[in-house]
């Protein structure tokens, strides 16, 4: 089954294909022969991942999904959540948000904080939202140098290393992005 996925992210992209496997084909904005920055202008995960879905559905008509990560911090009640990844300003810099995050959480006892991604699917004009959490902390110096975003200071419950130290597949085992689509795959068996 061919799927659009509404992402320019090629971090995202590799990892979704990994998860949803030769059963269906994934197709990147790119791919699809399409260049726009899809806005993410809401202040939900959800709105902005519906909306992503439907700017692309309304272009191709094709079946399509998106996707909006939000990362979760206890102790800074929730922040940056949807502005993940615009905390440090527009530049969207993976190391000022990174730093922005270390500066705030300084002297913070509570390092507690979460993944979250919301994918939203539009198969046949109808919608459909998965939802995927990946409990964790904030450590307060960056390891690894794999994965993408606030990977390097990202430790999983249950593991010991930051998602920046671990391979794709491995990140997978715990990762908010694999926990919702594998209830995208659930659904998509079951259809
Ligand atoms: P968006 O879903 O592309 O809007 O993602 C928002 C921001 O969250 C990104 O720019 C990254 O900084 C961060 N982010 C999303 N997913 C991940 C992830 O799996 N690891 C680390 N950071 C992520």
């Amino acid at each position: 089954m061919k799927l659009i996925f509404a992402s320019n992210n090629q971090h995202k992209i590799e990892e979704m294909r990994s998860i949803l496997g030769n059963r269906f084909d994934v197709v990147s904005l790119k791919e699809a022969g399409i260049d726009i920055d899809i806005p993410e202008p809401h202040d939900t995960l959800e709105a902005n991942a519906s909306e992503k879905a439907k700017v692309i559905y309304e272009m191709t008509g094709v079946n399509c999904f998106s996707e909006d990560t939000g990362l979760e911090v206890y102790a800074l009640n929730g922040e940056p959540g949807v502005k993940s990844a615009r905390y440090a300003g527009e530049g969207r810099s993976f190391d000022a948000n990174i730093e922005k995050l270390l500066i705030n959480l300084a002297g913070k006892a509570d390092r507690r904080a979460r993944f979250r991604a919301v994918i939203s699917l539009l198969i046949d004009g109808k919608e459909i939202l998965f939802e995927g959490i990946c409990e964790g902390k904030i450590i307060d110096e960056k390891r690894g140098n794999g994965g993408f975003g606030y990977d390097p200071v990202f430790v999983p419950e249950a593991s010991a290393r930051t998602f920046a130290e671990m391979s794709r597949e491995e990140k997978a085992n715990y990762s908010h992005r694999a926990r919702a689509a594998e209830k995208l795959v659930a659904f998509l068996n079951k259809a």
